[in-house]
Parts: C-alpha cells; sequence; structure tokens
C-alpha cells in the first residue's frame, strides 16, 4: 500500500512541474513582477493590498485575443450553450485537431515519450470528447444546487507544452461538465510553450469560444507567478485553478461553487482522480477517504483520513471536509479573497510549496481548506520526473514557507532536511506576507497544530530518528495495539504502514529512549511493549539497521515475531541474539533529524 502512495506523490509533483522544464527561472526586474494591460489593474480594490502580486510591465504579457466584451455576464437563457451571440455556433466550430492539421502541421509531431513522461500516441488515439465513469459518491448526484445563488467562476490554465489531446479534453470536459450559467470564462496562460501546435493554431482553436481568452507570457513565469497573472485577468467571482493535463467529471463545479458561496474564506480541491498516462484510463482514487498532509519538510501528500474525522464523513457523503493542505492541480478560491490574502508566494522559485504555504496561510490567517467529495477531477499522474530532478529549488520554496509561518517550530524543518536546507543568515527576509498577518491577525502555528493539524506530531527532545517504525523485511509498520495486552500493556503490534494514525510515530532519542505517544517502549517477557518512562528502562539504539537494546543484563535485537495473543495470531516485536541476521530483525525509521547548532533558534 506504502508504494502507490509515495508514487502517486511523487508524481502528482512530476507532473505540476511537467510544464515548468526549464531549469533556469528568469529573474525580473522590479521584484519579481510582470505586467498586464492597465485595464486589469483596478482588481486590486483598495481594500485589498496585493502588492506582492502587483504586475508591472505590459510588455510581458501578450495578450493574444482582444477580448470586446469582458465585463461580467450571465447568462439566462439555458438553451444558449457555449455560444452566446457573437460566437460561433457549437456546430461551426473545428476540432483542435482539425485546425492543427489544416496549419500544415503534423498531429503526431512531437510525441516523445521521454519528453513528456506519457504516452502521447496513446492520447492522441483517445477520443477528446469522452464518457468518463462517474467516480463521485452514489448520493451526489441527487444533490441540487440552486444555480442562481452561486457564484461564478472564472476557469484560469496554466500551460506549457501540453499535448494538443490532453488539453482539449480538458477544455471539452468543462464545457460539457460546467452550467454555462456558472461558466464566466477560461482563461489560458501560455508559459512559453515552444510546442508548433500550441501557437497560431491554439490561437485560432480559442478564438471559436467567446468565453476562452488565451494569453501568452513573454518569459517563463513559473507555477506561482503565472497562477496569480491569471487571477489578475480574471472577472469571475470565483477563481478555479486547472492543470493543463486534468479533465472534469460530471457536476465537477457546483459543489466548489457551493462551498465558497457559503463562505468566501474557504479554498476548495475537489476529489482527485487518476488518468493513467500510458492508457489514459480515467480511474477513481479518493474515494472519501483520503485528504492532504504536509510533513515537517514542508512535502505535501496524499493520506488517509483519522477514523474520528472518517466517521462522520461518512455520515455525510456529499459533505465538504476539512483538509489541513490542498493540491496545487485543481483548487476553487474567491478571487478578492485570494488576492486579499497574498495569492501565491510570488517569491517562490518555478514550481512545487506553493500550496502547502498557501494551505498554512490561509488556515492560519483565519479561512480553511476544503475537499468537496462530489467534485471529482482527474490529473493524469506522470510516468516519471520529466527532468534530471533538481530539489534546491523546492527546498528554497520550503523554506520560505518555514521562516514565513512556522514560528518557534520552524527548527523541525531544518531537524527534517537532511541539511539541505540552511537557516537563514541576519540578512535575509521573509516578510512577504507581513501585511497580510497584520490585515487578518494570522495565529501562531501551534494554533494549527491544535486545531487543524494535530496528527503532525512534534518531536521530543532530543530525537535523532522519527517517523514510522518499519520492518525491512515485511515492509510492515508497528505501533501499540488497542486491545493485545502484555501484563496491562499495549503490545507493539504490526500495521499497514499507510494506515498512519494507528502504525504512529516513533522517536528514538539520544539518550536511547524509543517512544511513541509519549510513552516508552520497554521489554516484558522479551517482548516489545509501551509503558510509562522509566529510569528502569534500558537503552535503545539503531546500529545499522538493527535495533538494538541494552540494559544490565547485556544486549539484544529487535526482531518480527508472530504470537498468538487471544487465541489471535498477530505479529509483534520480540528480542532476540544480535546475531540473527534475517530481514525481519532490521528496521529502518524514515527520517534521522539533521541538526546542525545553528538551527537551534
Ligand atoms: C518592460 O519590459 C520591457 C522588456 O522586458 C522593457 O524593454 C521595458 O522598458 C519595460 N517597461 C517598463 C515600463 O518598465
Ligand atoms: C503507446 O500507445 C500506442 C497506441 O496505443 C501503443 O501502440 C504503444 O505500444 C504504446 N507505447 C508504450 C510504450 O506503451
Ligand atoms: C468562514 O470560515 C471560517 C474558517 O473556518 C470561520 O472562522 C468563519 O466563521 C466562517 N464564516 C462564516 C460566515 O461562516
Ligand atoms: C526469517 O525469519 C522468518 C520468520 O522467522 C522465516 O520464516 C524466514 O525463513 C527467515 N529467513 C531467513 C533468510 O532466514
Amino acid at each position: 500500500m506504502r508504494g502507490p502512495v509515495v508514487l502517486i506523490l511523487m508524481l502528482c509533483w512530476a507532473s505540476i512541474v511537467m510544464w515548468t522544464t526549464r531549469k533556469y527561472f528568469p529573474h525580473l526586474t522590479n521584484g519579481g513582477n510582470v505586467l498586464v494591460q492597465k485595464s486589469f489593474m483596478d482588481l486590486s480594490s483598495q481594500q485589498y493590498d496585493i502588492k506582492s502580486v502587483n504586475i508591472d510591465n505590459e510588455s510581458k504579457l501578450r495578450k493574444v485575443k482582444i477580448e470586446t466584451n469582458i465585463a461580467r455576464k450571465r447568462f439566462d437563457d439555458k438553451t444558449k450553450q457555449h455560444g452566446p451571440s457573437g460566437s460561433k455556433a457549437k456546430t461551426q466550430r473545428k476540432p483542435f485537431s482539425e485546425i492543427i492539421k489544416s496549419s500544415g502541421i503534423s498531429l503526431y509531431k512531437d510525441i516523445d515519450p521521454s519528453r513528456f513522461h506519457i504516452n502521447v500516441t496513446r492520447t492522441h488515439e483517445t477520443s477528446v470528447r469522452r464518457k468518463v465513469p462517474d467516480t463521485r459518491p452514489n448520493e451526489c448526484a441527487s444533490v441540487k444546487y440552486d444555480m442562481k445563488l452561486l457564484p461564478v467562476a472564472s476557469i484560469v490554465i496554466p500551460l506549457h507544452n501540453e499535448p494538443w489531446s490532453t488539453f482539449e479534453r480538458l477544455i471539452n470536459s468543462v464545457l460539457t461538465h460546467s452550467p454555462r450559467l456558472l461558466l464566466h470564462e477560461i482563461i489560458i496562460i501560455d508559459d512559453m510553450s515552444d510546442l508548433d501546435y500550441l501557437g497560431s493554431a491554439l490561437d485560432e482553436y480559442v478564438e471559436q469560444f467567446d468565453l476562452m481568452r488565451i494569453y501568452r507570457t513573454q518569459e517563463r513565469l513559473g507555477t506561482m507567478k503565472t497562477r496569480v497573472v491569471g487571477t489578475k485577468l480574471a472577472k469571475g467571482d470565483v477563481v478555479v485553478f486547472l492543470d493543463s493535463h486534468t479533465e472534469v467529471n460530471v457536476g465537477w463545479l457546483e459543489p466548489l461553487l457551493y462551498e465558497i458561496s457559503k463562505n468566501s474564506t474557504a479554498i476548495v480541491q475537489p476529489s482527485i482522480d487518476i488518468i493513467d498516462p500510458q492508457t489514459f484510463q480515467y480511474r477513481q482514487y479518493f474515494r472519501n477517504n483520503i485528504r492532504g498532509h504536509f510533513k515537517w519538510s514542508m512535502a505535501y501528500e496524499f493520506v488517509p483520513i483519522p477514523p474520528t474525522q472518517l466517521k462522520e464523513i461518512w455520515e455525510q457523503p456529499t459533505k465538504a471536509f476539512d483538509t489541513p493542505a490542498i493540491v496545487g492541480c485543481a483548487f476553487a478560491v474567491n478571487r478578492k479573497y485570494f488576492l486579499g490574502v497574498g495569492g501565491l508566494d510570488t517569491g517562490m522559485r518555478t514550481w512545487g510549496g506553493e500550496d502547502v504555504e498557501l494551505s498554512i496561510r490561509v488556515w492560519l490567517c483565519g479561512g480553511s481548506m476544503k475537499i468537496a467529495p462530489c467534485s471529482h477531477v482527474a490529473h493524469i499522474f506522470k510516468k516519471g520526473h520529466p527532468f534530471k530532478m533538481e530539489y534546491s529549488d523546492l527546498v528554497y520554496n520550503n523554506r520560505r514557507t518555514a521562516e514565513m509561518w512556522l514560528g518557534d517550530y520552524r527548527k523541525y524543518f531544518y531537524y527534517f532536511n537532511n541539511g539541505y536546507a540552511k537557516p537563514p543568515k541576519s540578512s535575509e527576509k521573509f516578510d512577504i506576507m507581513d501585511t497580510v498577518k497584520q490585515k487578518f491577525k494570522c495565529k501562531k502555528f501551534d494554533w494549527l497544530l491544535r486545531n487543524v493539524f494535530p496528527e503532525l506530531d512534534v518531536p521530543p527532545e532530543g530525537t535523532q530518528y522519527f517517523g514510522h517504525m518499519r520492518n525491512v523485511g515485511s515492509g510492515f509498520c508497528f505501533g501499540p495495539a488497542d486491545k493485545a495486552i502484555l501484563k496491562s500493556y499495549s503490545l507493539l503490534v504490526l500495521f499497514d504502514c499507510f494506515f498512519y494514525y494507528q502504525a504512529q510515530h516513533f522517536a528514538l532519542l539520544e539518550n536511547g529512549r524509543l517512544m511513541v505517544r509519549r510513552q516508552c517502549v520497554k521489554v516484558e517477557s522479551d517482548f516489545l511493549v509501551v509503558a510509562p518512562c522509566t529510569d528502569e528502562i534500558g537503552k535503545w539504539n539503531l546500529k545499522g539497521k538493527l535495533l538494538v537494546y541494552t540494559d544490565g543484563s547485556g544486549s539484544k535485537c529487535a526482531m518480527q515475531t508472530s504470537k498468538d495473543v487471544n487465541s489471535e495470531n498477530l505479529q509483534v516485536i520480540r528480542l532476540v541474539s544480535c546475531e540473527n541476521t534475517n530481514t525481519t530483525a532490521q528496521w529502518e525509521f524514515p527520517d534521522k533529524l539533521f541538526k546542525s547548532q545553528s538551527t537551534e533558534h
């Protein structure tokens, strides 16, 4: 189980970065800002301070299609499909592929799978107008929304070298599955694509739709800036960001808008489905059982929902629920709130980490992050990283998040970054969100730990190794049993590592204590149990992969073994001779904490 989760996480990440394949990131003058047309500047109404996302040089953004009527429109006539007066009737519109062909460009020109990390031939052969399985919980189909009360949406799609078919499939899915009444516009921001068919052929395709506009950046802006630029161009009440390789499902838009109509400070993520990068099959991933977390390293991860919250969710399967973090592939936010609360951190480099920063910021500054189970959007989980992995940009971004928001807890960020991230020099400033902090009276990070994300375990002082205690032989993790008791102590028993909340985080301390749930691991009749810490308990240490226990009678090593407890056969941990080299006597902790003197603030 652990495998797929880690893989998916990595790939989602990979695909977020897919459209930022160029490794360099331009250093923008004027504090990293870009300019759009003047008329859009008035979006920054006085009450919102959006200094950090100001766009101040028009020439950097070419506006390809000059939209004459961009005032907010509402179309009450439901019979009008996606062609308000003036645009070509649906039947006259040409598919993107036809336009590409008539421009003399081969549809199969750029299909190198090692460039795109998907089977490009396969996506081109897959219908761009397809029916996919309805992956929502059954109850969702009967939920009715009062369209007139919902805010209207601007869809913002950053684009960078996306194969034409995945892009057109996304557009078709949006047009098919979004009520026209709620769809104000689709804004495409091309961030320096160089594929032939994404040039004038794309312009021609886009021009067929009144509600669609394309803008092209003149230098590489990357994820954060592109999305912020799109937000400033948008006129809808709500901005919905979609990666260019997503595909939306039936009824996807209403639940997102509904949540924001109830509370404009909610940022809402759809449930994420999966598109296989080789077969282009569409399948369910979220089943109302997954949400987003971040680790002390500030890395995002999908994790199973804790049992306490799960019960509530399954009782009301259509209701949006809280998540500590959202992932950037797809999310919806009230446009003015988003700009007011600081947009995205445009000081971050190229890709990665901005979704976690936004999540922490919004929680601390009085908003909330949610997942709407009735909204399903699929994401192509690409087969691999599109370029040689450079972690330095990501670490740079995550370090900004830690320095801006973690306060006294930021030392843990450095502990868990293996020395890659160095604490700042006194000359470095992380004040980009200071005005937001003041304006919204944002809370301190421990509020988030207490109220939103208690699952983020704080390692005890003096921790050397931290995380799930995983057995190398079985690949499983251990945690204190609920029921299996040995002489009034909880036995350590095996759990699937995926089920976090049972497996628990262990901390191996410099002083030889092995702790979990603020208690100590001790030995009872050669078996490992959890008990209150006392000085009589011997000392633990990790010698290579051996977990060694030493007390007055000498040293022994921990090994996974089976044991019958109350007529149930359980996998438990027992002390054996350290001569045993069986892999069931080998252990791993995911994190060795990195401590340099300077990380102690
Ligand atoms: C905007 O950028 C262009 C090219 O990057 C530059 O030539 C021009 O002087 C800039 N204009 C302003 C007003 O800064
Ligand atoms: C990619 O898809 C095409 C068309 O379906 C197929 O012929 C080919 O074998 C696939 N390539 C790989 C590497 O799977
Ligand atoms: C909106 O959500 C925030 C965060 O959960 C909450 O504090 C606030 O009271 C909500 N506002 C309304 C009007 O419900
Ligand atoms: C390791 O131990 C397990 C359980 O005792 C046993 O089934 C397995 O055969 C052992 N493997 C080796 C290589 O000794």
